[in-house]
């Protein structure tokens, strides 16, 4: 069975952190889901899977397309799936229908949204009818365009209020968890504990009560430029590159397949 909201939520202060990878398809799903309390299918999909240069272009169907992948693929992880740019902004009863779309499309348990204090009416209209709903303050990649970039938060006290009064208000809308993204080190550590709800930290340092990244970056997939908070656990992309010139080279030189791999 699923990892459950009580379950998550029960991990705030707890002496091991959340651990929180993203996962968008089958395979990799069925590979990290006993590894992980929260598997993210994160709208990052855009940007990994479908090489768009932001998330803004990425549609409800992609996001229930690859979050019934990931549900269909799963049984420990509770799985989170992000709601699209354009999908909660308009009406708090617009999100609500997308976000009871995405939970009854997909089976998923929660659905994340970015924003904070300007979300917490949508948050909370959300929540009051029965579907959990994790948030993300901190740096929103749907504010990329307005914001001219992604912009570390928390460098000054007018931007360390804002995050805290964010933290505060989808806390009190009745957020499960939240996403801190892109903030300097001692911000996360007074966020996490101004709230009584999970922190889950991506660029937030380990002062958070979860850590998220994003899995293909993590697994050294994307050849693009890497932020400064991605560890690399993995380089497969050279393994990749790797195994396509072994194969190349033998199927030119006739060596595969060779009766081995022949009926
Ligand atoms: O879309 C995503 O992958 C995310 C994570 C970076 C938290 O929102």
């Amino acid at each position: 069975m699923n990892k459950i909201i009580s379950h998550i939520k029960a991990q705030k202060n707890a002496s091991q952190p959340l651990v929180c990878l993203t996962a968008y398809t089958s395979p990799i799903a069925k590979i990290l889901d006993k590894h992980c309390d929260i598997l993210l299918v994160g709208d990052s999909l855009g940007m990994v899977l479908y090489g768009m240069e932001n998330t803004l272009g990425v549609s409800m169907d992609m996001m229930i397309n690859h979050g019934l992948a990931v549900t269909r693929s799963t049984n420990n992880a509770c799985i989170v799936v992000d709601m699209p740019y354009g999908s909660y902004e308009r009406s708090k009863e617009e999100a609500y229908k997308n976000a009871k779309r995405i939970i009854d499309e997909t089976s998923c348990h929660a659905v994340k949204l970015e924003g904070g204090a300007d979300m917490s009416e949508t948050i909370a209209y959300i929540v009051e009818r029965y579907i959990p709903v994790m948030a993300h303050i901190g740096l929103q990649p749907q504010s990329v365009v307005i914001e001219g970039g992604y912009k570390v938060k928390g460098r000054d006290d007018a931007s360390i209020s804002k995050l805290i009064s964010d933290a505060k208000a989808v806390e009190n809308a009745g957020a499960f968890s939240v996403v801190i993204e892109g903030t300097i080190e001692n911000v996360a550590r007074d966020l996490s504990k101004a709230i009584n709800i999970p922190t889950i930290g991506i660029g937030a340092s380990a002062d958070c009560d979860g850590q998220i990244l994003v899995t293909d970056d993590m697994l050294g997939l994307l050849s693009d430029h890497t932020p400064k908070f991605v560890k690399k656990y993995a380089n497969l992309a050279t393994e990749i590159d790797k195994a396509a010139a072994n194969y190349s080279k033998e199927v030119k030189s006739r060596t595969f397949p060779n009766e081995d791999y022949t009926y």
